[in-house]
């Protein structure tokens, strides 16, 4: 059940190892990179509590020797604070430029972690073990790194590819449903952006995946990661096709900012949500069929997941104010807001100039759903 996605981007390129077991066995594909037998790990309290004995143990199996630093779990770690307490602490350990950092975790240490490894002397290796499903099918993939600023989500950080990520999906396992559905969300994306039969494949196996079969949860990785490494590739810093990977996330950011960025809303549910309304909005413009988005939320919906604005717990603004939360989007460009758009499912694209009035309306519409 092992497979192996390669991220062929040059000097820079590393393999994706995804399947079972993979963190019992991580010493064996953590050695051929080290230049001497320690590694610094980088984690969250609730990831380290669950499963750092077992990374220490895979790591032992190779004779490597590890020190780790657990950090607050939650997106507010994603911050100055604890990304001086993580810089500081590796420098502590004496970490050089030919050392490999490892981020354990969800996408708030494995951004937090690269970023580290991205300046900490000028940058250091790093290697990514994602925990959640959003990690592993796509935040630790693509070497997007970095923190939060008080102005927005991401707005530090810098590219900086991990040299192999072992996504290990028995560890899948520990994830809350909620968790687990929230980076279904993201996995969905990847369908709904360009692989209309990984859609369909996802309308009939997603509720074996989400139950536990591990065939199917491997299969649903690796095409997602297959998917964003092929983009990544041709994109790495997003000049333009990467751009992609962000359909429903305009609408995410605004309601993600409308809810505070905690646990009223987690960032896959609002990937889901936004998906939903982007094939809403793509319908509105006449640019795909109304079956589209009625296929979409039927989907999103039968899985049991957040689909519509009502299904966030308490209020939410009016139209034009989360239109405006979509304008302090970093993805504005020359103050106009773009948004990843849909021909059909599998048949997403990059529009600008889309107007205002029109995703008010799917908003309004929205609103009293
Ligand atoms: N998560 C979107 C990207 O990596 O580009």
């Amino acid at each position: 059940m092992r497979q192996t996605v390669h991220v062929d981007l040059g000097e820079r390129a590393y393999d994706v190892r995804i399947g079972p077991g993979l963190i019992a066995e991580c010493g064996t594909h953590i050695a051929p990179l080290l230049a001497r037998p320690r590694v610094a790990v980088l984690t969250d309290e609730t990831v380290g509590a669950l499963h750092l004995e077992a990374l220490r143990a895979g790591l032992a199996r190779a004779d490597i020797a590890m020190e780790a630093l657990a950090l607050p779990p939650g997106e507010s770690t994603k911050g100055w604070s604890e990304f001086t307490r993580a810089t500081g602490w590796l420098l502590d350990q004496k970490i050089e430029r030919r050392d490999i950092v490892i981020a354990f975790g969800g996408g708030v240490i494995g951004d937090l972690g690269g970023f580290a490894a991205a300046v900490l002397r000028r940058g250091v290796r790093f290697v990514q073990i994602p925990t959640s499903l959003l990690a592993q099918v796509d935040s630790s993939v693509g070497g997007k790194t970095g923190i939060n600023a008080p102005q927005g989500k991401n707005l530090i950080g810098a590219f900086h590819q991990p040299s192999l990520v072992l996504a290990d999906t028995d560890v899948l396992g520990t994830l809350s449903a909620r968790d687990f559905l929230a980076g279904y969300g993201e996995v969905v994306k990847y369908g709904l952006l360009g692989d209309a039969g990984f859609f369909e494949w996802l309308e009939t196996n997603g509720p074996a995946l989400a139950a536990g079969d591990m065939e199917a949860r491997v299969r649903a990785v690796t095409r997602s990661v297959e998917m964003k490494a092929r983009i990544v590739e041709r994109d790495e810093t997003e000049e333009g096709e990467r751009a992609l990977l962000n359909l429903g996330h305009t609408f995410c950011h605004a309601l993600e900012a409308a809810t505070g960025y905690g646990a009223r809303l987690l960032h896959g549910e609002g990937v889901a949500i936004g998906c939903a309304l982007a094939f809403e909005l793509s319908a509105r413009l006449g640019l795909c069929s109304q079956e589209a988005p009625s296929r979409v939320r039927a989907h999103l919906k039968s899985m049991g997941m957040k689909t519509d604005l009502g299904d966030i717990e308490g209020d939410l603004p009016d139209a034009s104010t989360l239109i405006a939360l979509m304008g302090q989007d970093k993805k504005v460009v020359d103050g106009k807001l773009r948004f990843i758009l849909a021909r059909d499912i599998g048949d997403a694209f990059v529009a600008t100039d889309v107007p205002t009035d029109a995703v008010e309306a799917v908003l309004r519409d929205a609103l009293t759903r």
